[in-house]
């Protein structure tokens, strides 16, 4: 079995995903910590799950940027994850760009889980994308994270079909059960090359 990794967790939103991390380890089917969850937005739900579950959070304060993650603030949440002893960080519905200088502090150490097959429809709302596409398939993608929109090398993808009837909301709850089993698999296998 691997040594337990420690995880850092970047979320703005719900946090299912990084619920679907800790289920996992819970099971013991991760062997994994999340030792810090940031989140920029301070409403978000996933500091509240990670404050149930008793793991540090805090708020990376964007200073009233809506999208702009500034440079000075990805070194600070940077710095608070090597702090924390973080590994691996997941993004986990972060909505900010991450690039330099955060990806140099954790080369390689990045991972993000997307909506969609990629590289089709990167960026936001990727399940509106495909069903406003008419596309007859989606899925999720976990990828390393490198400076562009969901460029990143891609690890893992699973396939979701879209079907007749499907709203865009009706797609994004089937694609998110598939990402809750995705994420957690593939930290798995990630955190075995370590
Ligand atoms: C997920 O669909 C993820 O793929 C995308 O944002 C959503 C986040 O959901 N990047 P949650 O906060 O994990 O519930």
């Amino acid at each position: 079995m691997a040594r337990s990794i420690k995880l850092g967790v970047l979320g703005s939103g719900s946090g299912s995903n990084m619920q679907a991390i800790l289920d996992a380890i819970d099971a013991g089917t991760l062997n994994a910590e999340i030792v810090i969850v940031l989140s920029d937005n301070p409403d978000g739900y996933i500091l509240e799950r990670a404050r149930r579950a008793g793991i540090p959070a805090g708020v990376i304060d964007c200073g009233g940027f809506m999208s702009k993650f500034p440079d000075e603030k990805q070194a600070e949440a940077a710095q608070r994850l090597k702090e924390a002893g973080v590994e691996l960080v997941c993004l986990a519905g972060f909505m900010r760009l991450v690039k330099q200088p955060m990806l140099d502090y954790f080369p390689q150490r990045i991972l993000n889980i997307h909506p969609s097959l990629l590289p089709a429809y990167p960026g936001l709302m990727a399940w509106k994308q495909a069903v406003k596409d008419g596309a007859t398939e989606s899925g999720c993608t976990v990828h390393y994270v490198d400076a562009g929109m969901d460029t990143g090398p891609i690890i893992k993808q699973v396939r979701v079909p879209v079907l007749a009837d499907d709203t865009s909301e009706s797609l994004h709850e089937r694609i998110q059960v598939a990402e809750h089993k995705l994420y957690p698999e593939v930290i798995t296998n990630v955190a075995i090359g370590l």
